[in-house]
């Protein structure tokens, strides 16, 4: 009897040791990292920009009680602010609640992040020896509450984690305007009257940045996307002189992480093959641009995300399937990623976010 209950307890830990394993690799849904390297995936994966947000119930209870800053200083919120439209949503990724403001604070940069409004910067940017006051910063020593909620992400999420960062450009247009802008004037103000001091400033922020996307990877990030949200304002001379060889720099000193890296920008339909080149394996697409088209202009060498209105998520329940339809329609091969061609906007509603899901998780050619 004894050997009875030996075998019996021997074959419950043979049975239970692969059956763990098969539940455990069963339950992670790698699609959209599938997606990412342009393989094959079970259905087309979907996450939204700004998934997180004001559209939700929930977000806006959280707000009353902390600050956006707060939040993502507190790894227990943050993470849940993060995983909440994950689990609501079923989308495929999960995105690093954060701003892309936030490491610039420990560059010396005094900034606070104004409600309807956006980042203001208390002490900006206008001269070469505002350039030089920039520090260098170590995540783990003046961000580590970043790296604690990336720690919690990766025990809880069955999904991947994207981690993000702004671009240097935008990063500098907020740094030099102060704010938000709509002509960018002093930005271009300065790259055009003190190209020295503006490469420098592109320069600083594409190290601490690529070192930033590091430390998030390191932490446990699956992906990582750089927004250079502004760019699309600059000509494509502009671009290739002031941004392209500061975004090489920052995309080279990440290749080695093998991770993908996603590279997206709004109104930037004329810089797409650049934003290609400088070694993003993504491409993250707004509405303006077809998918199909911008696809083939790319060589179909990088995978493609994108590129719903946001606008659509207020319109009616027809108009919305339509169009995505239209979107699903134009994939004719494995690398896309549905997302909206920008953020999800407050008035947005989380039950047309739900029936986009279904429909493109349910769409088969
Ligand atoms: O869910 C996610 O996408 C992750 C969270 C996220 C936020 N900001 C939180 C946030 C991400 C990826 C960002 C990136 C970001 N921040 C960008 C690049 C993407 C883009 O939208 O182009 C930019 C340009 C910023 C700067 C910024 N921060 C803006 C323009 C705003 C909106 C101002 C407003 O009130 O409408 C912010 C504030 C901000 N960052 C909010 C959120 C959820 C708004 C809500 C709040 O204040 O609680």
């Amino acid at each position: 009897m004894p050997y009875l209950a030996d075998f019996c307890h021997f074959l419950g830990l043979a049975l239970a040791i692969p059956l763990q394993y098969i539940m455990s690799t069963n339950s992670f849904n790698d699609n959209f990292l599938r997606a990412c390297r342009r393989e094959k995936s079970d259905h087309i994966p979907i996450w939204f920009m700004r998934q997180a947000g004001r559209y939700q119930p929930e977000y806006r209870e959280v707000r009353k009680k902390y600050s956006l800053l707060e939040i993502c200083r507190h790894p227990e919120v943050c993470a849940n602010v993060t995983i909440l439209p994950v689990e609501q949503l079923n989308v495929d990724a999960a995105i690093l609640f954060s701003d892309i403001t936030l490491p610039i604070g420990p560059m010396g940069i005094d900034f606070d992040i104004v409600e309807n409004v956006g980042p203001v910067i208390h002490n900006p940017v206008r001269d070469a020896k505002d350039v030089d006051r920039i520090i260098s910063f170590d995540a783990e020593e003046s961000l580590p509450y970043v790296g604690e909620t990336i720690e919690i992400l990766k025990r809880e999420l069955s999904v991947p984690l994207i981690g993000f960062v702004g671009a240097p450009f935008t990063l500098a247009s907020y740094i030099i305007e102060g704010g938000p802008s709509k002509s960018y004037l002093k930005t271009k103000t300065f790259m055009y009257a003190q190209p020295v001091a503006w490469h420098k400033l592109m320069d600083k922020l594409a190290t601490e940045m690529a070192k930033y996307l590091r430390y998030q990877v390191s932490k446990g990030a699956a992906a990582v996307q750089v927004f250079d949200s502004w760019v699309g304002n600059l000509s494509i001379e502009d671009y290739r002189e002031y941004v392209y060889p500061h975004m090489v720099k920052m995309f080279s000193a990440l290749k080695d992480l093998n991770v993908p890296l996603i590279h997206f920008g709004v109104v930037s339909g004329h810089l797409l093959t650049m934003m290609k080149d400088c070694g993003a394996t993504v491409v993250g697409l707004d509405w303006r641009v077809r998918i199909d088209e911008s696809w083939k202009l790319l060589n179909y060498e990088v995978a493609v995300q994108g590129n719903l209105d946001p606008a659509i998520l207020v319109a009616p329940a027809d108009i919305v399937k339509q169009k995505t339809n239209h979107i699903l329609e134009q994939v004719d091969r494995p690398g896309f990623i549905f997302n909206l061609g920008h953020g999800i906007m407050p008035q947005a509603d989380g039950d047309t976010l739900k029936r986009i899901v279904d429909q493109v998780h349910g769409y088969k050619k």
